[in-house]
């Protein structure tokens, strides 16, 4: 999946010691060229070109062929039909360019180049203005099926469904309204904790059966093939805000949604309004003092 969205500030993104990447220099030293190029980039610019190699374009279409199986069983059928038109080659990795240009046709929404993990405030205010922060960097080839921080399969197979569709592309750009509005860290951390929870690793009821929406659970075959079996809960504003992240592995705890309108309807209640007295008005806690992560991961 993508690297959650979190607090920046050098966080390590994942654990280290459950990647197989981490433990090849050659893949680190590929992963990071690749990264440090979003350094000091700026918003909305065009991304570089990335020459990707024959091996992370086989990767590309492992996953590729994996992962529309497995969607095709267990994403919704709203996610089902954004995907009949998002930018998703079956032979090999697309440019972020190609990606935004067919985006930007569907939804008006563009990727933006990411390195890792990015701050609140500049991750999800820039959805408010059409932006979504995607990286460029391709998983470990060793585990093409799972990968503990975002890459650009994540990006795409996940995010990239999503911002085809008006319908989720308005949800994003609520996101991004709210987040614009506020300053505080733990206003930022209280959206970015109901983004965590929805975009990424929402569930909703179809036919009295879950099934998945959220951006992470559609970018891992793993976590696609397990999440019926997780600690499904109806959505719960107060409960989710304190529920820790659990940044890898498969996510313990997921909240479900009656249906993607009643998604709608609780996000834009939530969140239409946000300023920097909602968590006093909801009497939700203050996360950073109540321990949460102050940095939860992303992706
Ligand atoms: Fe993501």
């Amino acid at each position: 999946m993508s690297l959650t969205p979190l607090d920046a500030g050098g966080t390590t993104v994942g654990c280290a010691g459950e990647h197989p990447g981490f433990a090849d220099p050659a893949y680190v030293r590929r992963r990071n060229l690749i990264a440090e190029r979003a350094e000091g980039h700026p918003l909305g610019e065009p991304s570089p070109e990335v020459h990707y190699t024959d091996a992370e374009h086989a990767t590309w279409r492992a996953v590729h062929g994996a992962l529309l199986r497995a969607q095709d069983l267990w994403a919704c059928r709203e996610v089902l039909g954004a995907r009949g038109v998002a930018p998703i080659p079956a032979d090999g990795v697309p440019q972020h360019e190609e990606v935004s240009n067919r985006l930007q046709a569907l939804t008006g929404f563009r990727f933006t180049l990411a390195g890792g993990i990015v701050a609140n405030k500049r991750f999800l205010g820039a959805m408010a203005k059409g932006y979504f922060h995607a990286v460029q960097y391709v998983r470990h080839p060793a585990m093409p099926l799972y990968t503990p921080e975002p890459d650009v399969l994540h990006d795409v197979f996940g995010h990239g469904i999503h911002l085809a569709d008006p319908f989720f592309a308005d949800l994003y750009r609520t996101v991004g309204r709210a987040a614009a509005r506020v300053e505080t860290a733990d206003a930022l951390d209280l959206i970015s904790r109901v983004y965590w929870f929805t975009l990424e690793y929402g569930t909703v009821l179809e036919q009295r059966r879950p099934r998945a929406y959220g951006a992470a659970l559609l970018s891992s075959y793993g976590e696609l093939g397990r999440f019926a079996q997780a600690d499904l809960r109806p959505f719960d504003l107060a409960e989710l805000v304190r529920m820790p992240y659990q940044v890898a592995g498969y996510q313990p705890i997921l909240f479900t949604v009656q249906s993607l309108a009643h998604l709608a309807d609780l996000l834009h209640g939530f969140l239409d309004g946000f300023d920097e007295s909602t968590r006093d008005r909801y009497r939700l806690p203050v996360l950073s003092e109540r321990g949460f992560m102050a940095r939860p991961p992303t992706r």
